[in-house]
């Protein structure tokens, strides 16, 4: 298990193959979650936005492009550098890039207002890594910050990731089903969101 984690780090961030994939992605329109997102984000008073595992950077844009101080954090070269070719080509200045590990953020505690991570967590499954990096969205933010984390997720997996929110310290404000992704063969995932505040106290 280990050695398939590893290879899949590997490939995120060499392989040629992840590098259309990511070209193509940051190509997509944001979240469906993009346009609730920037009212829950308004409603806590967001100033500074940090993006985990921003990729090429559809949802960095469009949270910038609103208005707020983003920052994304990947440790795929390749990804971070079609995004900053978009923000040279748009002169966009309200976004700054951060290589790094989400399980090991490179930002000081209570930095954040708030955290967006899209399709990251399921990455880190099979390992204590998905824990660290809910821990590590926890101790980036402010008392009071608002993280929103989507990823595809199987029903056990929605369970576990919860216990981890509360286990981190956060207070699960929404926790819902955006959509099922059929694998085929009877198999499926959810696209799960879930939406949650850090203590006022912490
Ligand atoms: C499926 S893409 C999603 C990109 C973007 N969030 C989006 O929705 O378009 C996953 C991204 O997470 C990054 N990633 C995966 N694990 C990571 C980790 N442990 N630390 C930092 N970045 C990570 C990958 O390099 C990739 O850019």
């Amino acid at each position: 298990m280990a050695l398939k984690v590893l290879e899949k780090d590997k490939f995120m961030r060499e392989s040629s193959e992840w590098v259309k994939y990511a070209k193509d992605q940051a190509e997509r329109p944001p979240r469906k979650t993009g346009a609730e997102l920037i009212s829950l984000l308004k409603e806590h008073g967001v100033r500074n936005v940090i993006d985990i595992g921003c990729g090429g950077g559809r949802n960095s844009i469009f949270l910038a492009k609103e208005g707020f101080d983003v920052t994304g954090v990947d440790f795929s070269e390749v990804s971070l550098g079609i995004l900053k070719n978009k923000i040279k080509a748009g002169k966009i200045e309200n976004i700054h890039l951060l290589l790094g590990e989400g399980n090991k953020i490179p930002v000081k505690d209570r930095t954040f207002d708030a955290a967006t991570c899209h399709f990251v967590l399921d990455l880190q499954f099979g390992r204590d890594e998905q824990k660290t990096m809910i821990n590590e969205i926890y101790r980036a933010l402010k008392p009071n910050g608002v993280a929103v984390l989507e990823s595809l997720f199987t029903d056990k997996e929605v369970e576990e990731v919860r216990n981890r929110l509360k286990n981190a310290g956060f207070i699960l404000l929404d926790d819902r089903l955006s959509k099922i992704i059929s694998l085929g063969e009877g198999r499926s995932k959810n696209d799960w969101v879930f939406i949650a505040e850090k203590s006022k106290q912490a």
